[in-house]
């Protein structure tokens, strides 16, 4: 959900109003996700660089964070979509990690949609994490014992990759799971992305032939 510092700098306000803008975003497209057979949808909301930002950002994004949970709990509850966060939250506020653990247990029986937010997310930590975690274990590691050890082991490979604001990167995002992801890269700022471009994003998608390296 990248383009959001720009999306306010574009009007002369400071960033947290580009991240308050990006939420309004995220709330209304997860809604037009269920227009379609989309059984799993993840954000990037932040990464473990963004930690280098400085503190005010940071802890605007954490409060952020605390209030879009408090703002979507009914309605993820009402829409049975099972939240996942994909992660380390032990660096979180424990107030935010509370309602992180309650959001995650209270939507555990759902699967009308999987949203996984990545949030202190890097995927190369992500695996090095899963690799110490394995390194005692005496039988041969194969892809299913590997992927187990992940944040969230159920998360499905990934079909199609959106980056927002213009850059062609995928910034440390699921690594692994994109290995045969369709990427779709757009100059939209996230705030500004609606419902328009994500059916551009998915029309791109729907015309690729997905070979997987085979020939048909
Ligand atoms: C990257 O764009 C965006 C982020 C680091 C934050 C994304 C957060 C949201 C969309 C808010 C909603 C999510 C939650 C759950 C709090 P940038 O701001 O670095 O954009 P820039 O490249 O234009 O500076």
């Amino acid at each position: 959900m990248d383009g959001n510092g720009r999306w306010a700098k574009n009007r002369d306000k400071p960033r947290h109003v580009g991240h308050e803008a990006g939420l309004k975003t995220l709330t209304k497209i997860i809604k037009h996700i269920f227009n379609y057979r989309i059984s799993h949808f993840s954000v990037y909301a932040f990464s473990s660089e963004n930690w280098l930002r400085p503190q005010s950002e940071v802890k605007n994004l954490l409060m952020l964070f605390e209030k879009a949970i408090d703002d979507n709990f009914t309605f993820l509850i009402e829409n049975k979509i099972c939240f996942h966060l994909l992660g380390n939250i032990s660096k979180f506020p424990k107030s935010l990690q509370k309602k992180i653990e309650d959001l995650t247990n209270q939507t555990r029986q759902y699967n009308k949609l999987h949203f996984y937010l990545a949030a202190n997310y890097g995927s190369r930590e992500e695996l090095l994490s899963a690799s110490n975690n394995l390194k005692m274990q005496q039988k041969k590691i194969t892809e299913s014992i590997f992927k187990n050890a992940f944040y969230v082991s159920n998360l499905p490979d990934v079909d199609l990759l959106i980056r927002t604001g213009g850059e062609t990167r995928l910034s440390n995002f699921l690594l692994w799971q994109s290995a045969y992801a369709e990427l779709y890269f757009t100059k939209v700022l996230w705030p500004d992305f609606n419902k328009k471009n994500l059916d551009n994003a998915l029309n791109f998608f729907n015309k690729k032939v997905r070979k997987f390296g085979k020939i048909t």
